[in-house]
């Protein structure tokens, strides 16, 4: 079978799509024909041996998948041969055939496409545990998203709205903002050309309830000084590169909470949590009430061009890569 195969940490362009073995899944695992991979910003570090986690070499990347199940090991009971299944699996997705542990795997309602369900587990996944497992995010409290025409930021917007939140969509952009209005924000604020604190300042003299950050850098403070009374401001990430530090005392003096979010490990330590989060997320894009935006879709060869995308800041919503 093909596979994209990382052999050395380095660049997109170091990645090679070769010919392997194919593997047998173990007892608890089923071999699953990969039709779609989601590709996500920390596919760019991983592969450079840069992110928390450094699978051995070679791997191939590619954290979440949708694809058909092609063989199962002799325990697994809840899925067969030809189910549609997707979910997040860290690493390994971009192959033919993946081998996946079946307790990672949801099956895909009818009607729902590969390259949709594909990119449904970690931007989605993770941005429904953060708002409403982390933060408690109610109806009718405001909040503002940091780089919220990304991946995970399009899923803050979307499961925002659906939660019933008011929802200021924060970009560097125009065209990056147009999106974001076309997705349900109901404000938006380029983050480029007006200052972050003083801009929702202006549109909620009380502050926000509830700020989404999976940028870091020199947006955190600027953000975390915008928090109302009781406010939460989320860390996601640090798509800036650069992790900031806070003055304290601006999350006493608002009776604010400092939330953090690591979804991978959640999936780990409440499989029952994440598995209820996976089938609202899966009942919600059946449904139309969610409709993640597929940027591009790329071929195995292709991932050098896909990861790029991703490095420049050119993506909106997900990026996908098909065999
Ligand atoms: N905590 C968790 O469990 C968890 C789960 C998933 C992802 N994450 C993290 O969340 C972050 C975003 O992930 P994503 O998949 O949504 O990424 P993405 O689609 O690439 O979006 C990231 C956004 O960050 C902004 N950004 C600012 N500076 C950037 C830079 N130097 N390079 C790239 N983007 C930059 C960009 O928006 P503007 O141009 O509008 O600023 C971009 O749209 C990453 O750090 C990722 O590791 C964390």
């Amino acid at each position: 079978m093909r596979a994209v195969l990382c052999k050395a940490a380095g660049g997109a362009s170091s990645l090679s799509v070769e010919t392997i073995a194919r593997v047998k899944p173990g007892p608890d695992e089923v071999a699953v024909a990969v039709k779609a991979v989601g590709l996500n910003f920390f596919d760019t570090l991983i592969i450079e041996g840069k992110y928390q986690v450094k699978p051995p070499m070679p791997f191939s990347p590619g954290g979440e998948i949708a694809g058909i199940v092609s063989e199962t090991g002799a325990q697994v009971r809840h899925l067969k041969a030809g189910d549609r299944v997707m979910g997040y699996i860290g690493h390994g997705g971009a192959r033919e055939e993946a081998v996946v542990a079946a307790r990672q795997l949801s099956l895909i309602p009818p009607g729902l496409s590969d390259e949709i369900a594909a990119g449904l587990s970690i931007t989605y996944g993770t941005t429904l545990h953060a708002l409403k497992d982390r933060a408690r995010l109610e109806p009718g409290e405001t909040l503002a998203v940091l780089g919220a025409s990304g991946g995970v930021g399009q899923a803050a917007v979307e499961i925002g709205k659906l939660m019933g939140a008011h929802v200021i969509a924060c970009a560097s952009s125009d065209d990056k903002l147009a999106f974001c209005k076309s997705f349900g924000a109901d404000e938006v604020l380029n983050y480029r050309t007006q200052n972050l604190k003083d801009g929702l300042r202006s549109l909620r003299q009380d502050g926000v309830d509830v700020v989404y950050d999976p940028v870091g850098g020199d947006l955190t403070e600027p953000a975390v000084r915008t928090l109302g009374w009781g406010g939460r401001h989320l860390v996601v990430g640090f798509a800036q590169g650069d992790i900031p530090k806070l003055p304290l005392n601006l999350i006493l003096l608002k009776n604010a909470s400092l939330l953090g979010v690591f979804w991978g490990a959640h999936t780990e330590r409440e499989p029952e949590l994440h598995r209820a989060n996976m089938d609202q997320l899966l009942a919600w894009a059946a449904a139309g009430q969610l409709k993640p935006h597929i940027h591009a879709t790329y071929r195995f060869e292709e991932i050098g061009e896909a990861l790029g995308a991703i490095a420049r800041r050119e993506v909106k919503g997900k990026t996908i890569l098909v065999p």
